[in-house]
């Protein structure tokens, strides 16, 4: 009885949450390490079609960098990166937009449909949902003269976002799943950083929170340690430092666009962490870093 009890007050425990973000949604990247084990994935599933049915609305955004990486080793090919980006040449893109859009975007929708959600698998280009530009990429300063400029290939940024696709799907109950891939006014295909697409849906979808999922436990300082709570200067002021770098860099700017766009809260999340979605969302403290405006 007591334990029935207990079950009863862990519930409620959730019900400010609930009362706070029902018919709210929350934009979530779900990144690498969290699709590596199939217990993470599964939890994470769970995770995500809980959400829907008490009435929060998911949308996921998801990377597959391993995915891609492990497809190209098989073809002899390699990458490398910059600032967080990875140098995509056409063949190269080819490849992306087949890993992600194929096969890593539809292992998504089986995994949440197998759980018992309805979920729609998207690339920018279904639905017009979003359009890409090329990016070029600002390297290290050579000496005293300007930062070296680095041209990525085919790699893009979001500039525009038409919703409707995503809005119809949510009349339909479905759980949008959505892969980096954008095609620009000319018809050239884009690979953006799963973070930077995030972001921007999370701005114009007006969404409640960003979640962003990774292999760390959430942003450290210069000591290593972990820092649950910041605002966008402090961060930037990390980012000019060398403090945050690399893969953290497109997180730190898919929060900056989301909280400019009006989104209340991104949360830097570790996802190697069981139910890493539902502890943040659901806790008071949470378990990785919030950035606030
Ligand atoms: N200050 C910092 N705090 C935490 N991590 C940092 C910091 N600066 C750089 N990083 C790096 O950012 C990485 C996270 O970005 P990364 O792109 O590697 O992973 P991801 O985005 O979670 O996965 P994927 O890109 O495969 O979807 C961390 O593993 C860490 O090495
Ligand atoms: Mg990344």
């Amino acid at each position: 009885m007591k334990e029935l009890i207990r079950k009863a007050d862990i519930l409620l425990e959730a019900l400010p949450y609930i009362k706070k973000f029902w018919g709210r949604t929350v934009v979530i990247k779900y990144g690498g390490s969290a699709m590596v084990s199939d217990n993470l994935r599964s939890k994470f599933a769970e995770d995500i079609i809980l959400l829907r049915y008490i009435g929060i609305k998911p949308v996921i955004v998801h990377g597959g960098g391993p995915q891609i990486g492990q497809t190209l080793a098989k073809m002899g090919k390699e990458t490398k990166f910059v600032r967080g980006h990875r140098v995509t040449d056409e063949e190269t893109m080819d490849v992306v937009e087949m890993v992600l859009g194929g096969k890593v975007n539809k292992e998504i929708v089986a995994l949440i449909q197998k759980h018992g959600g309805k979920a729609v698998g998207l690339t920018g280009k279904d639905g017009g949902l979003f359009y890409a530009e090329k990016i070029l990429i600002e390297g290290a300063r050579v000496g005293d003269g300007p930062p070296e400029i680095i041209d990525p290939g085919r790699v893009g940024r979001v500039t525009r976002v038409h919703p409707e696709v995503i809005h119809r799907l949510d009349e339909g109950n479905f759980i949008p799943v959505i892969a980096p891939v954008g095609v620009d006014a000319d018809g050239n295909t884009y690979n953006i950083n799963a973070d930077s697409v995030a972001g921007s849906l999370a701005s114009a979808l007006k969404a409640e929170k960003l979640l962003l999922m990774t292999d760390v436990p959430g942003i450290t300082d210069e000591k290593g340690q972990l820092v649950s709570s910041l605002n966008r200067k402090t961060l930037q002021e990390m980012v000019a430092d060398g403090v945050v770098h690399g893969g953290m860099i497109p997180k730190v700017e898919a929060a900056t666009a989301a909280l400019d766009g009006g989104v209340m809260k991104v949360h830097i999340v570790d996802g190697r962490v069981d139910h890493a979605v539902l502890l943040e969302i659901f806790t008071q403290t949470g378990i990785g870093t919030e950035i606030l405006p």
